[in-house]
């Protein structure tokens, strides 16, 4: 057995990550973190780890013990290790695995299961021999659960314990399903799952009630023995979870921490991920720091938020007292500062989000210039054009903008079989009516009639209920004043799956995207940078609109069209990095919670509604009046509501 020294000194790994941010060790971070700019490059360099190991122990004629995770975040870099073997010759004939668990009580081929997840994700593609693959059985009957798992840490113990453990991290702070109160000294054992867990678990599972309650699952000493530990998070979700395991107690509340003692253990983030880490989130804290306009911008809204003050009362004490002495010196005086800053900000509100036609520009969000102006605003779902910014939209349409939306998938699987069968049973009862032939209909009916939610929708479901979601979007767009011509459907393919799983984004959905824009030709695009929802598909949405714009960068059209990106009901953009700010007055606000009312099928107990339980237009309002309670807090004027965005500059 060798003992590998941690990774980043290792000569055998031959691996150097990027550093972002300061690289300085923090007096707050109590672990090895490395940032990445975006998780694929994270995933390419674990992978790249992982494979150096295979081979160097290849090489020296031993076996190499991996202990794999499942779940979102290894995905890319399984991918990676397909791709090296089918195009790099890496061979997993040496290799052992051991996952760190399964759920309980599990069939293997159920859809949902590790088994299931890491034959799809890596076993099926590699040359590992099956009968060194190990992942924790959640078929056996109850009592022979435990002496399985006495087993199971046998088997690691033969293998003289695991050289790698990947791992990723829930939202309670488990690695593996070591829940919160999981001791420093546990073994793989049955586990209850913690509710947050379930929630987060529920949209693959089609809802709370059919996620397990229990799991089997590696302990936290088996993890904390692995010679080499690398645990991945990415995206704003696991921030606030991060900050605890990286800067917080050692606690069995947050089983994560344990791993501040284990030193061979490396944290690799994507920027999101790291957003909560004190060196990015408030880096005046640490130490000196590079002024620049925007983080100038952060650290004054946070200071004005910390003490309680609007901006233009915030005193030379209030910047000395929390770290941003070196800004004062730079800037002269807090009064020239915060004049500056109120200015700044002030500048970001504006009731005409096209532009105001024939007046000085210089200070305003957008040009004046052309007064009308064609737009595109594009809509992952048939619904996010209204909840994220159907404020902004009635504006446009009534300051007599061309307004074209766009809905860039069908969003079918968003609706229940109850409401798809009351549409199917209706058009039946109709046909029958009208001596029409019935027999599709009747097998749609027969379908949708199944006891309980399918995994997997057949085509003639989905139609039906995209077709749902295409009439509340009709309804919803011609309520904000849009003509028929107007109102796109570009049915993304990637998104046609039936399922919460989609495909990969493919020159199809790209074109759809290109030829709109060719064809509208647009001043304005408004796109959903709102990377939070469930599924992912707002993020694959906006990538299709990126790489369209990059295929179209040299047509002249293009020079005047800028990107705005709004968020959609999962989060809102933080106050110091909004570039538009569009007060809603109050019958702004009702008029926008009538157009999203008409996504009817999206009311009442919808299909994917995460751990909120709040409708999409509560969410929607309590966030924009939430920014306007921001804005008004810095000092600035009180409005009833907001709707904010951000610039992107390509
Ligand atoms: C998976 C596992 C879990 C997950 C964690 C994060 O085998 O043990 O600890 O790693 O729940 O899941 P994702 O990556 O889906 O966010």
């Amino acid at each position: 057995m060798i003992d590998l020294l941690p990774i980043h000194n290792s000569p055998e790994a031959n691996i150097s990550y990027q550093h972002i941010g300061r690289t300085d060790i923090t007096r707050f971070e109590k672990m090895h973190v490395e940032v990445f700019s975006e998780s694929g490059l994270a995933s390419i360099a674990v992978a790249r780890e992982i494979a150096n190991l295979i081979r160097y122990k290849a090489s020296k004629g031993e076996a190499c013990v991996l202990g794999l995770a499942t779940g979102s975040s290894p995905i890319k870099v399984y991918e990676e290790l397909v791709r090296l073997h089918q195009e790099e010759e890496l061979s997993f004939q040496n290799v052992v695995t051991f996952n760190l668990d399964e759920y309980y009580p599990m069939a293997q081929n159920n859809a949902q299961s590790y088994w299931s997840f890491m034959h799809e994700h890596l076993f099926d593609d590699v040359d590992i021999p099956p009968e060194n693959i190990n992942i924790p059985d959640g078929t056996l009957p109850l009592e022979e659960v435990y002496p399985a798992c006495m087993a199971y840490e046998e088997k690691i113990s033969q293998y003289g314990g695991l050289d790698f453990q990947l791992l990723g991290i829930g939202r309670t702070g488990h690695i593996g399903f070591n829940e919160p109160g999981s001791s420093n000294q546990s073994l793989t054992r049955l586990i209850t799952l913690d509710h947050l867990t379930r929630v987060d678990a529920a949209s693959d599972f089609r809802g709370i009630d059919k996620v397990p309650k229990r799991a089997i699952t590696m302990g936290i000493n088996t993890i904390k023995k692995a010679h080499r530990i690398i645990l991945l998070a990415w995206g704003y979700k696991k921030a606030k979870v991060v900050k605890k395991t990286v800067e917080g107690k050692v606690s069995s509340a947050i089983p994560a921490t344990f791993l501040q003692e284990q030193p061979n253990t490396t944290i690799l983030l994507d920027e999101e991920a790291s957003a909560e880490l004190t060196r990015f989130k408030t880096p005046w804290l640490v130490g000196p720091c590079e002024w620049t306009e925007p983080l100038k911008r952060k650290a004054i809204v946070w200071l004005s938020h910390n003490v309680g003050k609007p901006i233009l009362k915030l005193t030379e004490r209030n910047y000395n007292e929390n770290g941003m002495s070196d800004l004062l010196a730079i800037e002269g005086s807090a009064y020239a500062l915060n004049i500056k800053m109120h200015n700044t900000l002030q500048h970001t509100i504006t009731g005409w989000p096209g532009g105001k036609p024939h007046v000085d520009d210089s200070y305003r969000p957008e040009r004046a210039e052309p007064a009308k102006k064609r737009v595109i605003l594009f809509s992952p779902h048939p619904d996010d054009d209204v909840i994220s910014m159907g404020g902004t939209f009635l504006r446009l349409v009534d300051q007599g903008h061309e307004v074209h939306v766009a809905y860039q998938t069908s969003g079918n699987i968003a609706v229940a079989d109850h409401d798809a069968l009351r549409f199917a049973e209706f058009t039946h009862n109709l046909n029958q009516l009208n001596k029409v032939s019935t027999q599709e209909i009747e097998e749609i009916v027969t379908e949708l009639q199944r006891e309980e939610d399918s995994e997997l929708d057949s085509l003639k479901v989905r139609s039906i209920k995209g077709l749902i979601r295409r009439g509340e979007a009709i309804a919803g767009a011609r309520y904000c004043g849009l003509p028929d011509n107007q109102i796109h459907f570009l049915n993304m393919p990637f998104y046609e799956t039936g399922r919460s799983k989609k495909n990969p984004l493919g020159p199809e959905d790209i074109q759809l995207v290109e030829t709109l824009i060719k064809e509208v030709k647009p001043h304005q695009i408004y796109a959903a940078g709102d990377l939070a929802d469930p599924h992912g598909t707002h993020k694959v949405c906006l990538d299709a609109i990126f790489r369209a714009i990059d295929h179209l960068k040299d047509q002249s059209f293009m020079k005047d069209c800028w990107l705005w990106l709004y968020r959609g009901a999962w989060h809102e953009w933080p106050i110091h990095e909004i570039e538009m700010a569009v007060p809603l007055s109050p019958q702004e606000v009702e008029k926008k919670r009538q157009a999203i009312f008409f996504h009817q099928s999206q009311k009442d107990g919808v299909m994917f509604q995460g751990e909120d339980s709040r409708e999409f237009w509560q969410r929607a309002e309590d966030r924009n009046q939430a920014t306007a309670t921001l804005y008004n807090q810095l000092g600035l004027t009180e409005y009833e509501a907001m709707e904010a965005f951000v610039r992107h500059h390509f």
